[in-house]
This record gives C-alpha cells, sequence and structure tokens, in this order.
C-alpha cells in the first residue's frame, strides 16, 4: 500500500469508526432487559458470535442438543456465513436471523443465550454487553484480554444473576473431572508443583511490507471493537491475530489457557500467585507476530509452584506428553492428555495406579445451567475461566516487562528454585536442538513482580499494574463499575 492509499485507508476507518458508534446505540452499564425464565420444556433461544472456526464448533454443539435452537448468527465478516446457516439447513433447522453488530443482536427480545468465539480483544465486553441484554453466555478462552476486564466480567455475572460459562472445555471431561478428584482427594500426597506444557509448533506468520486491507467481507470497525484504530498489519487477516498484542495473548493464551486450566485446577488454589517470572521470545524467525513463541512462565503459591512451558518450535515432549499435563503430589502424580479425555496417576517409582477416562460435553453442561438457574451446575464457571485467563495475562505481563539477556549468562533471577532450573536447562537445549545458536542469541528476562490476589494488583509496580486493563476505543468500553 503507497502512502496516498494507506492515509486513504486510515481516514475512511475513521469515518467508518464514527459511522459505527453514531449509528448504534452503545451499550449501557445498566440491566436493559429482564430475562426471560426459561421453563423446562421450552427451548433455549442462542445466538453464536463469531463463527468462522471455533464458532462453527459451537453450531454443531448446539445443533446436537434437543432443547437448544440456534435463532441468530453474528459475524463482521459476511463471507463466513453461508457456510454456517448451510450447517443448520442440513440439520433441517429454521433458518436463525443474522447480524452483523453484536449491539443489534443483543436488542433481540426472543434470544435467552449467546455463545461467543470471536477474537480474544472482544470476549469480555461482547459477554458483558450480553448479561446486561439479560441474557446467559458461553464465552471462549481466554474469557479476557486483560486481568481486569475479566474480574469486571464475573462481576456482571453475579451482580446480574446471569449463568456464564468459560469455553475451557476439559472441565466437562470425566477422565478430567476423575482426575482432579483423585488429587484433591490427597491420593497423590500434598500437591507441590503443577506444570502446564503447551509444545505445539506453530509456523512464521509472514511478514508484510506496509498495512494491509482487511477483506471486503469484512466491518473493520467492528472487528477492532474494543482494540486501537490501527491498519491491519499481517498476512493472513482471521485467527493470526493471536500473535499480535492489541488482539491476542500468544500461545500463552491460545492452546495454553487449556492446560493452565488444568494446572492451577490441579493445584487446588482459589486465588492467583503471590508472584510471577516469564521468559522467552520469538525464536527461529522473523515476522509479523508479537507474542513470544516460546515462553516459560513461574508461578509462586508459597507452599507449591506452578510452571508453564510454551514451545513453538519442534520438540520432543515431555514424559512423553507434548500438550498436557503432570501434577506433582509428595507421594505420585497425575498425567493429563492432549484431548482431555484420559489421565493416569503413577507413584513416585512410576508405577500407574489409576486410570481415569472419559469425555463430555461443554455446551450442554451450559445449556443445563441455563435451564436451572444454577451457576453452581456450571463446570467452567466464569470465575474460573477468569483466573486461569489471568494466570497467562500475568506471565505475558512479566515477559512484555523484561530485558534482553544473553544466553550465555546464567541467570540468578530463580534463586534456589530446582524446578525452574531444570526447566530452563531443557528449554535450552531444544533451542540448541532447533539450530539456535544460544551464544549469539538473546532471550526476554521477563520481571519477577509480586502479586496481590485478593486486590488484584500487582505490589509496587505501576508499570505492570498498567497492564492489567487498556484503553478502550471509544463507544467500545468495558463497563468500570458494573
Ligand atoms: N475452546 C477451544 O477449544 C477453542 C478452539 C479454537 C478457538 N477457540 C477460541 O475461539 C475464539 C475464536 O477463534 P477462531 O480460531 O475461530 O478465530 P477466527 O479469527 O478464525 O474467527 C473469529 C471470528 O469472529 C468474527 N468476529 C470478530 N469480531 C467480531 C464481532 N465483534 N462480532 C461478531 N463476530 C466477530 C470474525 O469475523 C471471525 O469470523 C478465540 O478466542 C479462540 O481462543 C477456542
Amino acid at each position: 500500500m503507497d502512502s496516498i492509499s494507506r492515509r486513504r485507508f486510515l481516514e475512511q476507518s475513521l469515518l467508518t469508526a464514527m459511522a459505527g458508534v453514531a449509528s448504534v446505540e452503545v451499550a449501557r452499564t445498566e440491566p436493559l432487559v429482564a430475562r426471560r425464565r426459561v421453563a423446562a420444556n421450552d427451548k433455549v433461544r442462542i445466538a453464536i458470535i463469531g463463527m468462522h472456526g471455533r464458532g462453527l464448533d459451537h453450531i454443531k454443539g448446539y445443533l446436537g442438543l434437543a432443547d437448544v435452537e440456534i435463532v441468530a448468527l453474528c459475524d463482521v465478516d459476511s463471507a463466513v456465513v453461508p457456510f454456517a446457516l448451510d450447517m443448520i439447513d442440513k440439520k433441517g433447522m429454521p433458518k436463525p436471523k443474522v447480524f452483523q453488530d453484536i449491539r443489534e443482536l443483543l436488542a433481540m427480545k426472543e434470544l435467552d443465550a449467546v455463545s461467543i468465539a470471536t477474537p480474544n480483544h472482544w470476549h469480555s465486553l461482547a459477554a458483558i454487553w450480553a448479561m446486561q441484554h439479560g441474557k446467559d453466555v458461553y464465552v471462549e478462552k481466554p474469557i479476557s484480554h486483560n486481568v481486569s476486564e475479566g474480574r469486571r466480567t464475573v462481576e456482571t455475572a453475579r451482580k446480574l444473576n446471569r449463568i456464564c460459562q468459560a469455553g475451557t472445555q476439559s472441565r466437562s471431561h470425566k477422565a478430567c473431572r476423575d482426575a482432579m478428584e483423585y488429587v484433591h482427594s490427597g491420593k497423590i500426597g500434598k500437591v507441590t508443583l503443577s506444570r502446564g506444557l503447551c509444545y505445539k509448533p506453530r509456523n512464521s506468520i509472514g511478514k508484510v511490507t506496509g498495512p494491509q486491507m482487511p477483506p471486503s467481507s469484512v466491518n473493520y470497525d467492528l472487528w477492532l471493537g474494543p482494540a486501537p484504530q490501527k491498519p491491519v498489519e499481517r498476512r493472513q487477516f482471521h485467527y493470526d491475530w493471536h500473535w499480535q498484542w492489541d488482539y491476542g495473548n500468544g500461545d500463552l493464551g491460545n492452546q495454553g489457557i487449556h492446560q493452565m486450566d488444568i494446572a492451577r485446577w490441579g493445584l487446588g488454589k482459589e486465588g492467583l500467585p503471590n508472584s510471577v517470572l516469564s521468559l522467552g521470545g520469538r525464536f527461529g524467525y522473523v515476522d509479523d507476530g508479537q507474542t513470544p513463541n516460546t515462553e516459560l512462565s513461574f508461578f509462586d503459591y508459597g507452599d507449591s509452584h506452578l510452571i508453564f512451558e510454551v514451545r513453538g518450535l519442534k520438540t520432543d515432549g515431555l514424559e512423553g506428553i507434548k500438550i498436557g499435563n503432570i501434577v506433582y503430589g509428595t507421594e505420585g502424580y497425575v498425567a493429563f492428555s492432549a484431548d482431555y479425555g484420559k489421565a493416569s496417576a503413577f507413584d513416585n517409582s512410576h508405577v500407574k495406579m489409576m486410570d481415569f477416562s472419559g469425555g463430555g460435553d461443554h455446551f450442554a453442561n451450559f445449556i443445563g445451567a441455563v435451564h436451572s438457574r444454577k451457576a453452581s451446575d456450571l463446570h467452567g464457571e466464569i470465575l474460573e475461566g477468569h483466573l486461569s485467563s489471568a494466570l497467562c495475562h500475568l506471565g505475558n505481563i512479566s515477559y512484555r516487562l523484561g530485558t534482553p539477556q544473553p544466553f550465555n549468562e546464567k541467570t540468578k533471577a530463580f534463586g534456589d528454585d530446582k524446578d525452574a532450573y531444570e526447566t530452563l536447562g531443557r528449554f535450552e537445549q531444544h533451542l540448541t536442538d532447533n539450530g539456535i545458536k544460544l551464544a549469539e542469541t538473546k532471550y526476554m528476562l521477563g520481571t519477577r513482580l509480586k502479586f496481590d490476589s485478593r486486590s488484584e494488583r500487582f505490589r509496587g509496580n505501576s508499570q505492570a499494574n498498567a497492564l492489567l486493563t487498556r484503553e478502550y476505543r471509544k463507544g467500545f468500553e468495558v463497563p468500570e463499575k458494573v
């Protein structure tokens, strides 16, 4: 794009932004609609928001439930709608209404619930708006783009008595639930360390030389929503936003949030940690991605800790696990598979003690709670989603406040934490195995940040506290108070 067309594009974007704000009533902070009581034999009338990738799984999931009717679809990209309509038509279900703007969708009275599968930067705002309009909510992981808006999502659900399910579906899998019961009943002794592993090779997203035009089928102003007004700076419009901080949270907040949720669940802690330290980098290629493709995060809970490893280059697994979890106790450990359908417990001599298996239906669990009106029936109640999402955000904040560090200078950042140094050693080895010349390479060593779980604020670090929220674009502000 040359500089004239770039300027025109930016001007056009701003005009579109202003038009969007002017033409649609801005959502209020107070509840607008009293919700209908969905009787036991009534169908729950639901809308799917965002349907390029994961939203199609939502449609499939709800089409499989007899007590649900998909009455509306909402996407800012008109090109993705025909496929979704076709899925519904093929099931012989009535044609849903189609919307582009969430705010117009939420004005629909004949709607009980929404299921949100937009990019991360929209999750909390869409969920909060929906709850304010009397709807129950299923919101994809991570449930927030930053810690503060996640807390506000929880507060909205509490204040307005809404059912709000976080989209970490492992919570509904029998294998995970049974294995967690085993862990929490003390069968592996006292839990001392919970490991989350996200070894998922990711390719370069390429590098563009300047601002790109969004696809013509996309209302870019609505796609941006709460994010700053900036042109597209990546080759592939959909999905690759995961690797740009304005919209995504890196792989820690993409695949990683699933394993982070299981790791925190295994640890059995109610709150957030006392401190966090992350390190890593985007190794192996230079592209438009900003988030690390390789990131180690260490969370200190006082008497136990959580270590999370993201590896985006090729690697062997740890104990045969590439994506999964290992929860260690004083008397054994439990390993969890990538598909959440299997887990196994071992004693400290590596003798298998127990296998766990079985899946579950997270969408059905949500619909069940919409009927019962009991948030306690939810397997992934929004508070759980908030805390696990917040851990990913804390890890990323530490990383983003880091300083470049040569690999050949042994860091003292971990004190006498043997588990941390062991993890760092394996991390360095896998980079070497991928041809990264450590002697010539620096990584980002994050700041160790102290955290107060009660106030959900960092202790004595204003830079870190500033990253707990964001500046919201006018018309798309997450309400300060709910
Ligand atoms: N639980 C899981 O296993 C799982 C799996 C994959 C993705 N996800 C989550 O689902 C979400 C979507 O992921 P994806 O891979 O489908 O992303 P994607 O970028 O491929 O698709 C997102 C869709 O949302 C639409 N959209 C954007 N803003 C919107 C708005 N304001 N209103 C309506 N539609 C809007 C886009 O046009 C696009 O069609 C992400 O948050 C991701 O983390 C969860």
